[in-house]
């Protein structure tokens, strides 16, 4: 198993930037399979979702994590909220490193990701109702595929940061 430190959850709920926080801190390169795939097609995420379709964005996913298990470093990875749900990826997680899953009520998400455009599944009525009915669904499966979880509600991310690191020092992965 390798000892990369793998951030889950829900969009909005912080990977990207206590990813960030956390890589510049320990001094961990990062990397996020979102933007490794819009590297690699030339497209955003919405773009992908639009031309190619989600089926076809879940593809690239699994592809992405298996490219990253070929890599030597280790790494702050921060990956898209949907990724998680296929279990065929949980397991890839699993052998990449230590999971940590963000966790954040709709409210929180709501709050964060209501001016936000970029997420193509929030788009339509009722984003509220969409986030709440997501999550309820994949909460389980997020914490399914962790190895440690984080309530992020109402906290800064130095706080959030020192409680990822505690937890990674305890080693909670099921070995
Ligand atoms: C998705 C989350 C997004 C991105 C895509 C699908 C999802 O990533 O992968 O829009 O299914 O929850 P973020 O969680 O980084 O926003």
């Amino acid at each position: 198993m390798k000892d990369n430190i793998i951030l889950i959850g829900y969009m909005g709920s912080g990977k990207t930037s206590l990813g960030k926080k956390l890589s510049y801190k320990e001094r961990i390169a990062l990397l996020d399979t979102d933007r490794m795939i819009e590297q690699k097609q030339g497209m955003t995420v919405s773009e992908i979702f639009e031309k190619q379709g989600e089926g076809a964005f879940r593809i690239m996913e699994t592809e992405c994590l298996k490219e990253i298990l070929g890599y030597t470093e280790k790494y702050v990875i921060s990956v898209g909220g949907g990724l998680p749900i296929k279990e065929e990826n949980r397991k890839l997680l699993k052998e990449l490193g230590t999971v940590v899953y963000l966790r954040a009520k709709p409210d929180t998400i709501y709050a964060r990701l209501k001016n936000d455009t970029s997420r193509p599944l929030l788009r339509g009525d009722d984003p509220r109702g969409k986030i709440e009915d997501m999550i309820g669904k994949r909460g389980p499966v997020y914490e399914l595929a962790a190895d440690c979880i984080i309530d992020v509600d109402e906290k800064g991310c130095e706080v959030i940061i020192g409680e990822i690191l505690e937890a990674l020092k305890l080693d909670l992965r099921v070995k």
